[in-house]
């Protein structure tokens, strides 16, 4: 396949700022937050498939706020479906985008983004993108999400790939002592949206999703159309009032059923159904080539005790994933990955240790449905855990999978802190300083250098973090080198280990 793709997955550390201006209908002076993005679409009337359709949406943070016009020629935009104006005291509004041209949003300063039905070139792709803000992660210091979006931004992509988990700061693992549904069973439900309190302190909120998603994400949402997968953090137990509020891309103008796409009020304390929603998959075609295929596998327990129904539900929707597909090959986007693991050892057995190795349900739907992805799916790409990992295998039907889970989490031994202006000018001097970047994983036989997984070093990381400050002259070196026998002189003491 003669084409050139760039996959783009990084995790850095920074600020970004979100867009501050006025709207249509603003008073003089008065100053209003609102976002704006193209959101690819699945054209036919029951979601499934194309043709490839664009959505514009603009979110602005007030309410019942007009709805703005997008220019050239002021085509109008009508609101979304609030799911609670108590808690989500905002307007979102939407229009079909012509794909071909950009627009702008009447009186806001947005500017939105070309959208090409050619397969596109450069593709950034990230995951896991929210915020822990409490005694595990500090957002305001290592929260790698807003100079990720910074830098993505800064290599004008065509498209952008999001694989779920957008809100971590509103979305507890427990509510009132108790667990919130995550996808696995149970016997009593727990949601922290209650029905019968739309003001309650645990619902999913606009002040969440603005301050884990929208403002980290600004500089992104304008350079190029997205893609969205639901990840667990936004199943209807959690924050997936607010997902398919602002991001699902499925809409009344183009002739689909709202009642697909939302969540049901939810009950507490009994069988998690009818509270879920299953979102089918959709495929989106590009011109020639390439189908991107997007599965909401939410309700997919990592573990094998799925909710009742779900394995059935996900049985059908692989067994259906060959009539979606329309190019010659397809992606596959999903929250979970059906082959992650978690363990840094030299043989894992999957079947004798279940939980090592994501994801039981959709695996098992795969045995019951086809058998094996369909071939034309070179590549399923998934985040949920919280590393970059890349598997292979050696057996036909098993495509490579990625794992893309670095985008909101403070990677394991990282000082992301240490990585500001005057420090990184203090030590490298010269923005055309030439920085080579070997991490614990280009060692071998070294107490100094333990062996690390691949999927954590942090190589990633600092090329991005140095290439966002300036510093171009940047490598990530591939040998593996023994520190005793290397040309390289490194610096540092020896330590004897305690017996
Ligand atoms: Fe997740």
């Amino acid at each position: 396949m003669a084409m050139t793709r760039w996959l783009v997955a990084v995790s850095v550390v920074g600020v970004a700022l979100g867009i501050v201006t006025p709207p249509a209908s603003a008073a003089p002076g008065k100053k209003l937050e609102a976002y704006g993005y193209v959101v690819l679409a699945p054209g036919s009337s029951d979601g499934s498939s194309g043709p490839l359709q664009a959505l514009a949406r603009v979110v602005i943070a007030a309410p019942s706020e007009p709805c703005p016009k997008l220019s050239p020629g002021h085509r109008p935009m009508t609101p979304r479906t609030n799911p609670n104006p108590t808690t989500f005291a905002v307007t979102v509004c939407e229009a079909v985008y012509p794909i071909g041209e950009s627009l702008h949003v009447d009186g806001l300063g947005i500017t939105l983004p070309k959208v090409s039905s050619k397969q596109p070139e450069k593709i950034i792709v990230v995951g896991d993108t929210g915020c822990l803000n409490n005694s595990d992660q500090d957002c305001k210091t290592e929260w790698p999400f807003p100079a990720l979006a910074k830098a993505a931004a800064s290599l004008h992509p065509d498209l952008v790939i999001h694989l779920g988990d957008y809100n971590y700061r509103g979305t507890p693992r427990t509510v009132n002592g108790q667990q919130v549904y995550n996808g696995c069973a149970v016997t009593s439900y727990v949601r922290q949206n209650p029905e019968n309190d739309p003001g309650s302190t645990s619902w999913d909120r606009w002040e969440n999703w603005r301050d884990d998603f929208f403002r980290a994400a600004a500089p992104l949402l304008e350079e190029a159309p997205w893609v969205f997968t639901r990840g667990n953090h936004e199943l209807c137990s959690q924050a997936g009032p607010g997902y398919f509020f602002f991001l699902d891309p499925h809409s009344t103008l183009l002739g689909q059923d709202p009642a697909l796409y939302q969540c049901p009020a939810q009950v507490n304390g009994s069988a998690p159904f009818p509270n879920l929603t299953f979102v089918a998959p959709y495929a989106l075609p590009f011109d020639k080539g390439l189908s991107l295929v997007v599965m909401d596998s939410a309700n997919a327990c990592d573990n094998p005790t799925p909710v009742t129904n779900a394995l059935a539900i996900y049985t059908a929707q692989f067994a259906g994933l060959p009539d979606l597909i329309q190019g010659q090959y397809a992606w596959l986007a999903t929250h979970r990955p059906i082959w992650g693991v978690r363990v840094n050892q030299p043989s894992v057995d999957c079947a004798a240790s279940s939980g090592t190795c994501l994801n039981a349900v959709l695996q098992e739907a795969i045995r019951a449905s086809l058998g094996e992805l369909p071939p034309a799916v070179t590549l399923p790409l998934a985040g949920h855990m919280h590393l970059f990992e890349a598997v292979n295998f050696d057996s036909v039907g098993r495509p490579p999978q990625l794992v893309i889970g670095t985008g909101g989490v403070a990677l394991a031994g990282t000082s992301v802190s240490d990585f500001t202006a005057d420090n990184l000018a203090r030590a490298l001097r010269s923005p055309d300083t030439r920085v080579l970047i070997y991490c614990n994983n280009n060692f071998v036989d070294s107490p100094a250098f333990r062996t690390k997984l691949p999927s954590a070093s942090l190589n990633l990381s600092t090329w991005v973090a140095l290439h966002d400050y300036g510093y171009r002259n940047v490598y990530e070196l591939a040998p593996i080198l023994d520190p005793a026998t290397s040309r390289i002189a490194f610096e540092g003491t020896s330590l004897s280990l305690q017996p």
